[in-house]
């Protein structure tokens, strides 16, 4: 069994996909925006991503913009069937890199479109809607009008499964009541632990919940007690915080994110890392003292 397949499968939409993916975030420019430093090395993770056998991608045609996008198709197309891509809408971005909500309509019609011309598709397999009531995190506000335009790209054919970002328990609720909702893609990680009523909720109802910035984001985890932790069990404290997280609830998805093969090789292996019942209760008691980055 390789390493990945130790993370186990779970039912994403229609299809079984590894629970450890990637995240493809990181492979654009400083903040997201522009060219990565360097393509090849860029192609060279998604490639050795799919090689070790990640069938979960997540991106976004806002990230760089398009750029992302564009490399995973130069890397990766034709698609092997088991692939999963996963993208999201619902922001656009300026000449200098800034973050605009973009929900529109018009927006969106937009955005799914780009992401298939990027990425080379004839469907998205599944699309989520970022909320962006607050870009930093979630905000109440109804998302009944970008979920129902969504909804109709769904039904043209153009989206096969649709999930909700940066979003509330309440918005979750209401989005439910217009369409089915395949996965919920929230800020959560050891440290950053809102979302625990939420994600157990969701497992109930046998929903996805995709951490984002699942090994802490822009700037990774730093706890004494996590590294500690780490070296105990001859691993990283970034290949912990991930087994955390796969023991956390079977219906969690991972995506970390590198822009680096070494760290990518490191964080697949973390589906190896079994946590003993006294070592979860360890890491649950440090969640409120590891140092995260603000949310971005
Ligand atoms: N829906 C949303 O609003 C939203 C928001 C943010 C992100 N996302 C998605 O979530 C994915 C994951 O989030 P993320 O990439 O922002 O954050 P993350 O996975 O928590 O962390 C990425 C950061 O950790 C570093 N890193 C990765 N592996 C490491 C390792 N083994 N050792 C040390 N450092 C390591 C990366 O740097 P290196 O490149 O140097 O490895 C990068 O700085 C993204 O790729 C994106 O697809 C979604």
């Amino acid at each position: 069994m390789s390493s990945i397949e130790k993370s186990n499968t779970y039912l994403f939409g229609d299809r079984s996909i590894n629970r450890l993916g990637y995240g493809a975030m990181q492979l654009a420019g400083p903040g997201v925006f522009g060219p990565p430093k360097d393509t090849d090395a860029a192609l060279a993770v998604l490639r050795e991503a799919v090689a070790s056998g990640v069938n979960h991608i997540d991106t976004s045609d806002f990230y760089g913009p398009h750029i992302t996008n564009q490399l995973i198709h130069q890397a990766l197309a034709p698609y092997s069937d088991d692939l999963l891509i996963v993208t999201k809408i619902g922001a656009s971005r300026g000449a200098d890199g800034a973050w605009f909500p973009a929900t529109s309509k018009q927006d969106l019609t937009q955005a799914v479109h780009d992401n298939l011309r990027n990425l080379g598709l004839d469907v998205l397999e599944v699309v989520n809607l970022r909320s962006m009531f607050s870009i930093h995190g979630p905000a109440e506000g109804s998302i009944e009008a970008p979920l129902t335009a969504l909804a109709e790209l769904q039904q043209q054919g153009l989206v096969r499964h649709i999930g909700l970002s940066n979003v509330t328990p309440t918005q979750v609720a209401e989005g439910r009541r217009i369409v089915p909702i395949v996965c919920v893609q929230n800020h959560y990680n050891l440290a950053h632990r809102g979302d625990d009523a939420l994600i157990d909720e969701l497992a109930d109802a046998g929903i996805a919940y995709v951490p984002f910035f699942p090994l802490g984001g822009f700037q990774p985890l730093q706890s004494a007690a996590l590294s500690q932790i780490a070296a105990r069990l001859k691993a990283t404290p970034m290949q912990v915080a991930l087994a955390w997280l796969l023991q956390r609830s079977p219906n969690i998805l991972l995506i970390p994110g590198t822009s680096s093969v070494a760290h990518l090789r490191e964080n697949l292996a973390s589906a190896r890392l079994e946590l003993t019942d006294d070592v979860i209760e360890a890491l649950d008691n440090i969640a409120g003292r590891v140092e995260v980055a603000a949310a971005s």
